[in-house]
């Protein structure tokens, strides 16, 4: 049986991780997958996150299965980081959530839950989106189209395009947003832009699934969530599939949740019962370790105002990097303009380079992007951004 299978290309994110890995020149430089690195180029485990470990170490008295929400405060916890405590979908005992193995375990419950909800759904993403969002939603059945969303001419958002195809997208379909961050291209909707969307929902009657992986990485945690808390005030139902993975720096314990918000309560218990069902089909239940460590933290003030610092300085060092980098880049490569690297927010900005150069960057400069021109701007540091930006500058002259 095996036999008969053809080998797959290596996915175009992680693949990188190994290339660089195996990469033994010394300059090299990693700006592939989204993971936060720190000015030595290290991902260190969050202080706040060691100390709830060794709590968890000291405490723990089980390891006895948790059942298929998983942890439910860690549950309720992500409910409230989400919408914020008094958000009127949480008062009216509205949103269910269940605990995920990672933002991509959220999306796959998501998937499956929808599929349930109608078999014939489409699920409508942005023009580019996340590698993954595409093939997982296919991988679970559904089909995919995409909408208008980045404007690659001028480094925008193509909203009056993004607005006429929502306007023709039906009721029993799925739009997907990124609530802030955008990954891959980092251009965010304003609050107005929100409203917009919001609007077309009710009209149109679709259903709105928001993921929301970068959480804090943008502006600060309420104003990345802003867009989600308006909509989730405006509609009857929505999916919110969130991941712990960036801003606790959880990337490995996959720690996510997929929350279903619904017109009122009844209705609420019934698409819990069946995105228990859906759990129960793929994983059975999540795993423990991470929804203990992010409960922890939130359950103490002390932790959450390490972890809220920690998420800070992680912001403002990228900030900061978007600001040198467009210096950089403009300083060095001539007739170019990439002052929409300081507009964006989160890691990620294309550079807006070809297929060519992003080659040659990796063959003669040890520089790692994605194909898509796709930059992680938290890879780089004050002692590589010149390397780089000489790079750049050498492989578009
Ligand atoms: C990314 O986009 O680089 C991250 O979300 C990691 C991944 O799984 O692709």
């Amino acid at each position: 049986m095996f036999s008969q299978l053809k080998p797959l290309p290596t996915d175009p994110i992680l693949g990188l991780m190994a290339a660089f890995k195996a990469d033994t020149n010394d300059k090299k430089i990693d700006l592939g997958v989204g993971v936060y690195k720190d000015e030595q180029g290290q991902t260190p485990v969050l202080k706040a996150v060691k100390k709830a470990e060794e709590f968890r170490l000291a405490n723990e008295t089980t390891k006895s299965y948790i059942g298929l929400a998983g942890n439910l405060e860690y549950c309720q916890k992500m409910e409230q980081l989400l919408l914020g405590d008094a958000h009127p979908a949480l008062l009216a005992d509205r949103v269910r959530t269940a605990q995920a193995p990672g933002g991509t375990g959220s999306l796959r419950v998501a998937a499956e839950f929808i599929k349930r909800c109608n078999e014939q759904a489409t699920v409508w993403v942005t023009t580019p989106t996340w590698a993954n969002h595409i093939s997982l939603f296919e991988a679970a059945g559904l089909n995919v189209k995409e909408y208008p969303y980045y404007d690659y001419d001028n480094k925008g958002l193509l909203f009056d395009d993004m607005v006429n195809t929502l306007s023709q997208v039906p009721a029993g379909d799925v739009v997907l947003l990124h609530a802030c961050c955008h990954n891959p291209s980092g251009m965010d909707l304003n609050f107005a832009q929100w409203q917009k969307v919001a609007e077309i929902a009710k009209v149109q009657g679709f259903t709105v699934l928001v993921d929301i992986a970068y959480q804090g990485f943008g502006t600060s945690l309420d104003e990345d969530a802003a867009g989600l808390r308006h909509l989730a005030s405006q509609v009857d139902e929505l999916i919110i599939c969130s991941s712990c993975s960036k801003n606790f720096g959880l990337y490995r314990e996959r720690i996510g949740a997929c929350s279903v918000i619904s017109k009122d309560q009844a209705t609420a218990d019934i698409a819990n019962s069946v995105m228990l069902s859906v759990v129960r089909s793929i994983y059975s239940m999540p795993p423990a370790h991470g929804a203990d460590i992010v409960n922890t933290i939130l359950s103490s003030d002390e932790l959450t105002a390490m972890w809220h610092q920690e998420l800070d300085d992680m912001r403002s060092r990228i900030n900061g990097l978007r600001s040198l980098l467009k210096d950089k880049l403009n300083d060095k490569c001539e007739g170019m303009d990439f002052s929409f690297i300081e507009r964006q927010h989160g890691m990620f900005s294309f550079l807006g380079i070809n297929k060519e150069q992003i080659e040659r960057l990796q063959k003669e400069y040890s520089i790692y992007i994605v194909g898509s021109s796709r930059v992680n701007v938290a890879g780089v540091s004050k002692d590589n951004i010149d390397y780089f930006a000489d790079a750049v500058a050498a492989v578009t002259k």
